[in-house]
């Protein structure tokens, strides 16, 4: 399988060189996408016509934005998606592009979350009827570009804990694009939008990301509690995400026994 990643920063960059370095049996790095200021050292870069010329599957390590711009052109070319970015999915004109193509597929990443899974099965046997997810994170790290100065302030001194937002996963995920992104997976998911209940909050003293969620339905009733460390280098996402997108690419290649 020759994989194409676009974007490389915390995610990107550790699939890339895990790809290039053979870690990945029947699967091969034919390039990187980038957009920053220099070259990754040791990556083979591409254009993004290039790549998807060259590539079966372009993962998606790029952000919301990016993948509402390039994802339907990967499609287009017949060639597989797999995301990270699911928060861009919330917007029903990006999902309805995404997912009108015969011959490409789109493939979610789990991310940085488990349980995603039995909520999937869960939805589909019988229903559920609650879902709720609270995503804790560092405080200063959740700072966004529509929060006051008197917002920001707050975020940088608390002494507590601090709800930001509760609302519909929707909401949410377009609230905090690059640290909402569980929000969005767990609603595709369950296949329902309006059904998960999300909030963020902000903790002065959050050494690790976690994901609490909740479900009930006629299957049976779930917690999920997940505490990650945050990547050193981009530190609103947690280093296990390019690890599930390595896990999810050993899966596509068919050689690996993995769970699916
Ligand atoms: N599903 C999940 O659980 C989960 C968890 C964490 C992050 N994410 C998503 O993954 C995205 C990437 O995370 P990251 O930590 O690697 O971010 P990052 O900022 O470290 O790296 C993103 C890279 O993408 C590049 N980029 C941006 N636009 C591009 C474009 N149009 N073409 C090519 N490259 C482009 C940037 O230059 C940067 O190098 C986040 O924005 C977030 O949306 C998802």
């Amino acid at each position: 399988m020759k994989v194409a990643v676009l974007g490389c920063g915390a995610i990107g960059a550790v699939v890339a060189h895990a790809l290039a370095d053979g870690e990945v049996s029947g699967a091969e790095l034919v390039g990187v996408v980038h957009a920053d200021a220099t070259d990754p050292p040791g990556l083979p870069v591409l254009d993004f016509g290039s790549a998807v010329d060259r590539a079966d599957l372009v993962v998606e390590c790029a952000g919301q934005a990016a993948l509402a711009e390039f994802g339907s052109r990967v499609l287009a070319a017949g060639k597989d998606l797999l995301v990270v970015s699911a928060g861009a999915l919330a917007d029903d004109a990006i999902f309805g592009r995404l997912t009108g193509y015969d011959a490409g597929r789109v493939y979610l990443s789990t991310g940085a979350i488990g349980g995603l899974d039995l909520l999937a099965a869960a939805a589909r046997a019988g229903g559920l009827s609650s879902v709720r997810l609270t995503t804790t994170k560092l405080a200063g790290n959740l700072v966004q570009p529509w929060m006051d100065q008197e917002q920001i302030k707050l975020l940088r001194k608390t002494t507590e804990p601090i709800e930001l937002l509760r609302g519909p996963a929707r909401k949410v995920t377009a609230a905090f694009p690059k640290s909402a992104n569980v929000a969005a997976s767990v609603a595709l998911a369950v296949g329902d939008w309006d059904l998960v209940d999300a909030a963020v909050v902000a903790d002065p003293d959050a050494e690790l990301t976690s994901h609490v969620l909740t479900a009930e339905g006629t299957a049976g009733s779930y917690r999920f509690e997940i505490r990650n460390h945050p990547s050193a280098r981009t530190p609103t996402t947690s280093g296990i995400v390019p690890h599930a997108v390595l896990r999810a690419i050993r899966s596509m290649t068919g050689r690996a026994v993995l769970p699916l």
